[in-house]
């Protein structure tokens, strides 16, 4: 919950095989923290789960795999099962993807995940377009990412406690 006068504290986590999904993330940081967030960004590898407590939004990103989340990324939301003080979190999905509807989607994974551990979905899951597996990705999609971080920073900085929303 927010305190007056005090930064509110994300953490953005992702997996990310040839670098784009950390690109978003890093993206999606940077506008977080235009909007007064306090941000730390991990990738999955580097975190131990039960520091996402401390965080008052955790936005998790993964590619899109064989459909669906990364299966390190399917391994880590695994982990987050049975933290109870997960519950009430807010909570933020993205992915990186091909375009098209037949693509699948990480995000949709990693958002149900959220969902189900009790989190409160801040924005609805974003998908950021890839050209192919390696990159680059398509145009205006950082910019795109660093924008949402911004309109969901301010929208949480407005809002100082859930109550009011
Ligand atoms: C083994 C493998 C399977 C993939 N399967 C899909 C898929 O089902 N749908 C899709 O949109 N992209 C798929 N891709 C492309 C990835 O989404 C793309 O590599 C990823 O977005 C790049 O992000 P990264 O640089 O963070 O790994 C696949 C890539 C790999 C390597």
């Amino acid at each position: 919950m927010n305190e007056p006068g005090k930064a509110q504290r994300a953490i953005v986590v992702f997996d990310s095989k040839f670098g784009n999904t950390g690109q978003i993330a890093k993206s999606f940081a940077g506008g977080l923290q235009r909007a007064g967030f306090n941000v730390d960004v991990f990738n999955m590898r580097d975190v131990t789960v039960g520091t996402l407590v401390d965080y008052d939004l955790i936005a998790i990103g993964a590619p899109t795999q064989a459909f669906t989340a990364s299966k390190p990324m399917k391994d880590f939301l695994a982990k987050l099962e049975g933290i109870e003080a997960l519950k009430g979190k807010r909570g933020f999905a993205f992915d990186t993807k091909f375009a098209g509807r037949l693509s699948g989607s990480a995000s949709k994974y990693i958002e149900g995940r959220l969902s189900k551990l009790g989190m409160e979905i801040v924005r609805p899951r974003q998908s950021a377009i890839v050209k192919k597996s390696e990159g680059p990705l398509e145009q205006g999609e950082p910019e795109t990412f660093d924008r949402i971080g911004f309109e969901i920073g301010t929208s949480l900085t407005k809002t100082s406690t859930k109550g009011l929303r």
